[in-house]
Parts: structure tokens; C-alpha cells; sequence
């Protein structure tokens, strides 16, 4: 429970949050804020308000947090004099956010705090979004220190996305608006920049020159588990691709900005994104492949298919758990280079990883005993086992005949610095109050990113394109295999 004298202490805060009896609450934003606590980032004057519809009461709110500590901390870091620390901090406020009962109240109960800084997250239904920015505007919570919180679906295309962005707009200008993007807080994806801006090594090879292709795979062994209403309606581009793989891929493929100022690197992103080859309806059986998972097999066990998790009612439906693309980025660092993206439920494990490989050695001048002389990769390896690999080819060692081996260099960030990864949101969380928006994603990131996949889901539709049945367990669809292959590539599932 010591202080890390490398943590950086925050302002004092009140932080809103609404839904704060829903599944993100309870998961992620609490456990987060009781682990910056745990490790003394928070000050005395901290305080978080649970906000819901339903009337909980302070003790009620106390109750539901210790109930999330308990779950979704590991025992090891489970101090009762921190848990009790922690639930001293916390408040709970009933309102309606669909009318204006209960806004007054929540206008008091924020009032003795107007000295600090002022989050309001938006931990609800996003077809709350816009209605509770607004209230929030009326009843005077969007002072000129407060900032609000919200989180994918932003929109499910570029013109709904337009809505809630100017509906926000009218509240909150664009500096305190933070946009989550989970995977912006992973601790490899942070990486991606470390490694490519604080190294010299790796620059002056990162172009089409030197770059054969890039492999992005976020794959998750789990189903759509309780989410089958909101996911069905969505679908794994939307879920996945719009958001998380898109800025994976800008992270990859920006040019090194100025600064870490949040927009001298969201414009080199929003560049990127504006960049990416438009995938029309000509284009869209070639490029793209869909997918939907038949009943199989997880890590756990037998799983049932898609179809029969949804039930009856939605049993025709064509959402798709798979998605794998070959998307290009027409400018002059990337042009000719494939960027292979895919991802999905159900998949045979659980891993998400960047796979950037460089071109062959223009000529071997080893004899065929030797063995192949392979290209380079550099593997991040975001979840788990987070890590570096960088495959190189060498000697094998011993005496004979000189043969080849291909081996990594390798860097697994557990075995290498023996340190908990923090969980995406506790960064997060803390940029937030210390008002760094370079993880969040700018409004102009979010509709470029619709821009591109709009089209995708219009050509999906005016060309019949059903996903294609692949078994829970495998790795998604045979034409994705065939996406990749028939350019004389192969995905590299064992790549760290
Ligand atoms: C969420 C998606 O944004 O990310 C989920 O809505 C997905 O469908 C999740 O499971 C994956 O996040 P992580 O951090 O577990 O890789």
C-alpha cells in the first residue's frame, strides 16, 4: 500500500458517475480508482459520486463497491484499511437522467465540491449521452472545469456519430470532451510509440521500402456472453474495428508527431484514418471476409453458436462475431503495404498482438543446406502475456555446417520487469483528471473512422454478403485464411 514516488499525485476531484450500478461501473471504473488508491495516487480530496436511477443510498452505493472490489480485484490486493479508505470517498445521488427529477439534488450534492476538478462520466446507455449533457448543461454540472466522460458506441455510423458529437458539442467544447477508447490505456499499445519514437532502430526501416506487410489480430475466446442485445446490433466491425483495431493501425502507421501533445498526436492519427483506401462495393468480396461462429469449442469447454445463444427471436440474424481485412493506406510511407486485420469472438484463445514483418534479405548467400533465410517481425504482443519479440535469424549454434535459426529476441514484459500491468482504465481515469487528452480520441478521429467503415457496412448490404459460418474454436472463417494466403502471406498465430 506504499506510494510510488514515480506516480504523479493528481488534483483534488469529484468525479460523477452515471450508471453507477452498470456492468462498466462495477468492472472497470471502480476497481480502477480503488487501485490508484491503493497505491496512493489519490488525494484526501477525492470524492466519487454513484449516480442512478435507482435509489441506492450512500450505504447501498458503499455495499455495491465493496462487492466490486471483491470480485474484480485480486485477493493479494484486498487491504481492508484500503477498502475502507476507499468507500469513504464515495457518495450516492438518485436521478432520473431521462427527466429532470433528481437533478437539482445531484446540483447540491456537487456544489460543496466546485473548488476541484470536475469529471462526469458517462457510465450509461448511450442513447443517454445526449439527453444528460444536456441536463447537465442545464442544471449548471457543466462548469468551465468540468469535463465528461463517454464511450464507445459513439454513433453506429458517420451520421448518428455526427448527432452525439454535436449534441455533446453543445455543452462541452471539444477540450473537455474525453472519448474512450480502451485500448488507447493498455500498457503494449503505449509501447507501440515507445518503440517506434524513443529507439533509432526502427524508424528509418518503417516504410514500404522495408515493410513487407502488418497483421493486426485482436482475438477473444469468449462469446457475446451477456451482451447478445446490444452486440447484435452492432457487430464486430462496429464493436471492434471502428474503434480499437483502426487506432492500432494508426498508432503502426502515423508519422512521428511533433510532441506528445494530445493533438500533435491525434492529427497525425486523424491523417492516417483519412489516408485509408476507400473498400467499396467493388472491392468488398475481395477485401473483406465475415464471419459468424457455429456451435464448437472454447478453452472451457462445448459452446453453442451464435444463433443459439441469441434465441428464437433473433434466430435469422446476420451480425458478425468475424471480421478479417486487407485494408492499404494510400500515402507515400505506406503505399503497397497490406495492413491484415482481423478480429473476433470465439476464437481459439484469447490474444491480441501486432505483427509488423519486414522484407527478405534481397539475396541469401547461404547454400541450401543452410535452411531458408526468413524475414524479420517485430511482435507486440498487447494481451496477454504482454511483451516484444523481435525475430531475427542466426547462426545455429554448434559445430558442422553453418544452418540458420530463426529465434526471437525477446522481451516479456512480466519476466523482464516483474510489475502488474495496470488495467487500461486506471491511466485513464487519471488523464482524465489531470486534463491529458492524448489517449482520448478527438471528434474528427471518431467520424474519419466511421468515414471508412460506413461504406464497408453499405457494401455489405448491397451485395448480399452473409457472414460465412466458422466453428467456435477455429480461427474464423477459410477465406480468411485465403484473404491472406492468396498474396503468398500466412496469418502468424504463434508469432510471440
Ligand atoms: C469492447 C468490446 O470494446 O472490447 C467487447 O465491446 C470486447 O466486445 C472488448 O470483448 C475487448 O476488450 P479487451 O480489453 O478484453 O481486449
Amino acid at each position: 500500500m506504499q506510494s510510488d514516488s514515480r506516480l504523479i499525485p493528481v488534483d483534488p476531484f469529484v468525479l460523477t458517475v452515471f450508471g453507477a450500478t452498470g456492468d462498466l461501473a462495477r468492472r472497470k471504473i471502480l476497481p480502477a480508482l480503488y487501485h490508484r488508491d491503493l497505491d496512493g495516487q489519490l488525494p484526501d480530496q477525492a470524492t466519487i459520486i454513484g449516480v442512478s436511477r435507482r435509489d441506492l443510498g450512500d450505504d447501498g452505493f458503499a455495499a455495491l463497491a465493496r462487492e466490486a472490489i471483491g470480485e474484480h480485484i485480486r485477493p493479494a490486493e484486498q487491504f481492508p484499511a484500503a477498502i475502507e479508505r476507499f468507500i469513504g470517498r464515495l457518495r450516492f445521488c438518485p436521478v432520473d437522467a431521462s427527466s429532470d427529477e433528481g437533478w437539482p439534488e445531484l446540483a447540491a450534492a456537487v456544489k460543496p465540491y466546485a473548488d476541484r476538478v470536475q469529471v462526469l462520466y458517462l457510465a450509461t446507455a448511450p442513447d443517454l449521452f445526449a439527453p444528460i449533457c444536456e441536463r447537465l448543461g442545464r442544471f449548471g454540472l457543466a462548469n468551465h472545469v468540468a469535463r465528461v466522460v463517454i464511450e464507445k458506441p459513439i454513433g453506429k455510423d458517420l451520421q448518428s456519430a455526427r448527432r452525439l458529437n454535436d449534441a455533446i458539442g453543445q455543452v462541452f467544447s471539444e477540450d473537455r470532451v474525453y472519448r474512450i477508447d480502451h485500448y488507447l490505456g493498455k500498457e503494449t499499445v503505449q509501447n507501440v510509440m515507445a518503440l517506434r519514437f524513443a529507439n533509432a532502430l526502427f524508424e528509418p526501416l518503417w516504410n514500404a521500402g522495408h515493410i513487407d506487410h502488418v497483421q493486426i489480430t485482436v482475438a477473444e475466446s469468449l462469446g457475446v456472453e451477456d451482451r447478445a442485445g446490444y452486440y447484435d446490433t452492432a457487430g464486430a466491425l462496429r464493436d471492434m474495428v471502428q474503434n480499437h483495431i483502426l487506432q492500432l493501425l494508426c498508432l503502426v502507421a502515423m508519422e512521428p508527431p511533433r510532441s506528445l501533445d494530445a493533438d500533435a498526436v491525434r492529427d497525425e492519427k486523424l491523417k492516417v484514418l483519412r489516408s485509408l483506401k476507400p473498400i467499396d462495393k467493388d472491392l468488398v468480396g475481395a477485401l473483406t471476409v465475415r464471419g459468424q461462429y457455429r456451435a464448437g469449442a472454447s478453452p472451457k469447454g462445448a459452446v453453442p453458436g451464435y444463433l443459439d445463444e441469441l434465441g428464437e427471436a433473433r434466430g435469422a440474424s446476420s451480425t458478425e462475431t468475424f471480421v478479417a481485412f486487407k485494408a492499404e493506406i494510400g500515402n507515400w510511407r505506406w503505399a503497397g503495404v497490406p495492413f491484415y486485420l482481423r478480429t473476433g469472438k470465439r476464437l481459439p484463445t484469447r490474444v491480441s498482438e501486432i505483427v509488423v514483418s519486414f522484407r527478405p534479405v534481397p539475396h541469401s548467400i547461404f547454400a541450401g543446406q543452410a535452411g531458408p533465410v526468413e524475414a524479420n517481425h517485430l511482435v507486440v504482443r498487447l494481451q496477454p502475456d504482454e511483451g516484444v519479440k523481435l525475430w531475427l535469424m542466426i547462426k545455429d549454434p554448434g559445430p558442422g555446417g553453418l544452418r540458420l535459426k530463426h529465434v526471437p529476441l525477446d522481451m516479456t514484459f512480466a519476466e523482464a520487469f516483474g510489475v502488474r500491468n495496470p488495467d487500461a482504465y486506471e491511466r485513464l481515469l487519471l488523464d482524465v483528471v489531470r486534463g491529458n487528452q492524448t489517449l482520448f480520441m478527438r471528434r474528427d478521429e471518431v467520424e474519419a473512422a466511421w468515414a471508412w467503415i460506413d461504406p464497408i457496412l453499405q457494401a455489405w448490404k448491397d451485395n448480399n454478403m452473409a457472414p460465412r459460418p466458422y466453428t467456435a474454436g477455429t480461427w474464423g472463417p477459410a477465406a480468411s485464411i485465403a484473404l491472406i494466403e492468396r498474396d503468398g502471406r500466412t496469418w502468424l498465430e504463434d508469432a510471440a
